[in-house]
């Protein structure tokens, strides 16, 4: 069965998304870890829900980048995990951690990459900048996570419209929405590619 651990730091509705199907039995996966570096986001709420172990690792609990990166490798190798699950986090990871996990790292950005990436571009801003580009169509991307921000080898994309009406914070919910349907498809096929 395929095991994988997250991270996250934020509201944690796509990490959420994935445990709901894991526990419904259309996802035969185990999520074996959450890392955050942020200790009181949603994302830790949901983990504790699930009885999923929490890492708070961040630049406050290891100021040196070095600690910080041993402290990561620590949780991934301890767990023995064929994936980790970028959902929602928002600290750019070390580049000895993504050679190190090379072609194991998985993301979600919130944009039709190549559009809407690469430095700056996370979270609200995306959805800033499709609106004020005046885009007709945004959505979400899967990626294989690269050394350059939100490069990576594409693995899913889902669509969603961009009406007239529409502001950041209605953007990002139908973004969401096509996220939370298609992330978990993308680690399921993903990790069957990988075990064979
Ligand atoms: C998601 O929309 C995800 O695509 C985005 O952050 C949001 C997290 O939401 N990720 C990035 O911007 C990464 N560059 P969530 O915490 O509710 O899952």
């Amino acid at each position: 069965m395929l095991k994988f651990g997250v991270m996250a730091s934020g509201s944690g509705s796509n990490f959420k998304a994935i445990l709901e199907r894991i526990r419904s039995g259309e996802f035969q996966a185990q999520c074996l870890f959450l890392i955050s570096n942020n200790g009181n986001c949603g994302a830790v709420g949901y983990a504790k829900d699930y009885g999923i172990p929490v890492f708070h690792i961040s630049g406050k609990t290891h100021p040196d980048g070095a600690a910080y990166e041993a402290a990561l490798l620590e949780v991934v190798d301890r767990f023995d995990v064929d994936l980790v699950v970028l959902a929602g986090y928002m600290k750019v990871l070390p580049s000895s951690f993504i050679k190190r996990l090379a072609g194991r790292i998985l993301n979600i950005h919130p944009s039709l990459l190549p559009k809407y990436g690469g430095k700056g571009f996370y979270g609200m801003h995306v959805h800033e900048a499709v609106i004020a580009a005046g885009e007709q169509e945004s959505g979400a991307t899967v990626h294989l996570v690269g050394e350059e921000i939100d490069s990576g080898r594409i693995l899913a994309q889902g669509r969603v419209p961009v009406l007239p009406t529409d502001t950041p914070e209605s953007l990002a919910a139908r973004v969401h929405e096509v996220e939370h349907q298609i992330y978990w498809k993308a680690i399921r096929d993903y990790g069957k590619c990988l075990k064979g």
